[in-house]
């Protein structure tokens, strides 16, 4: 199904006071029970997230999924965290994404055709050296199939340096898309040199790259990117660190090389939610990642100073389509055994990604 293809729900959710709405949720869930099970990712909107069963990251919440026993799984989280859920879980389970335009662009940047014409072009430059494709989670099923079709992996952004070392160990080059920055900041920080490391740029011939240059790079990574992480830049890191000389800063590896390298730190979610909560009282932190996620650290930390990294909002405008409205309205069909806005990846393209997602979930 396509992410355009959400229905107008209507005036009687859209107009009706959020209170109510917040009221019936809740209802709805204890009416279902066991039989439901919310998963909400850590970028999700603070009205959204409190009816979460589960909360993380996304390969967190790929193994809650994974775990699961319930009929219905609503994912409020993006698009292809949703498909990844479905290819993890029995046929007999059904998962649902309350707005389908709750989409991410940076998996838009990879379709599976540019992709697969890559392919063809890099095997031709290299003159059949082995090649191992390596995706990141935010990535269609379409492309997580490819890549597991050709012995490649998934990698999220908590273990893409794992990932991609046990790549190196497979072949002489990696492919990975689409997140040129989680690429280039992992093969850094494993040791490739940079004149090692090469831009695909989509649309040119060769990506825009010599033969020469292809022949000798490790990795060849793809130019997607995410338009949340791009928004930091090197010079927050500088003020932050002239306005308050005890500030830690920690940033989410999407961000550019540049941004990662001055930063105290960098990883998932996940792993800077658990960074900030282990830190001691009166920590100063500057946090460059997803605003949600920013201002409930600052909630939930009263004791430290949590700031955004950036003096913008740096919204994920996508993920916060998950409003509760769509919330309601999905569970409110359901009780009428109507499953609205179901995600469901085909078998031949959900049997070749899940061999992708299960390398990972291996590795
Ligand atoms: P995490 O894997 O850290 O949750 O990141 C997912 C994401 O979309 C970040 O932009
Ligand atoms: Fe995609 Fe960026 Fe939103 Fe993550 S924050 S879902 S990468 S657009």
């Amino acid at each position: 199904m396509s992410v355009n293809e959400q229905v107008d729900i209507g005036a009687a959710y859209l107009e009706a006071p959020e209170e109510e709405i917040l009221a019936r949720i809740a209802a709805r869930k204890a009416e279902f029970g066991d039989r439901l099970l919310v998963l909400c990712h850590h970028y999700q909107q603070e009205a959204t997230f409190r009816f979460a069963d589960h909360t993380g990251d996304s390969l967190k919440l790929a193994r809650n999924a994974a775990q699961s026993s319930a009929r219905y799984i609503v994912f409020c989280g993006v698009h292809f965290m949703a498909e990844s859920a479905d290819i993890l879980t029995g046929d007999d389970q059904v998962v649902l994404l309350p707005d389908l335009r709750a989409g991410c662009p940076m998996a838009d940047m990879a379709t599976e055709a540019e992709v697969a014409w890559a392919w063809q072009e890099l095997a031709a430059a290299t003159g059949g050296a082995t090649v191992v494709p390596v995706t990141y989670v935010n990535s269609s099923a379409r492309i997580k199939a490819f890549v597991g079709a050709r012995g490649g992996s998934v990698c999220t952004s908590s273990n893409a340096e794992r990932v991609l070392t046990w790549a190196f160990g497979r072949g002489e080059k990696v492919f990975f898309f689409p997140d040129e920055h989680l690429g280039r900041n992992s093969a850094h920080a494993l040791g490739v040199p940079d004149e090692e490391v090469v831009l695909w740029q989509r649309g040119l011939p060769m990506g825009g790259n010599t033969e020469a240059a292809l022949r000798r790079a490790r990795v060849i990574l793809w130019n997607g990117y995410c338009t949340v992480h791009m928004q930091f830049a090197a010079g927050h890191v500088e003020q932050w660190r002239q306005q308050d000389p005890t500030v830690r800063i920690i940033v989410h590896p999407e961000c550019r090389r540049e941004v990662v390298d001055l930063a105290d730190r960098y990883g998932s979610t996940e792993m800077i939610i658990k960074a900030v909560a282990d830190s001691p009282p009166g920590s100063h932190w500057a946090v460059g990642t997803e605003i949600n996620l920013v201002n409930r650290l600052h909630l939930l930390h009263p004791d430290k100073e949590v700031h955004s990294l950036s003096p913008f909002q740096c919204l994920c405008s996508t993920m916060y389509r998950i409003k509760p409205a769509y919330l309601l309205w999905v569970l409110d069909n359901l009780a009428r055994e109507r499953e609205v806005n179901r995600i469901s990846v085909d078998p031949e393209t959900a049997t070749l990604a899940k061999q992708a997602l299960d390398r990972m979930l291996e590795i």
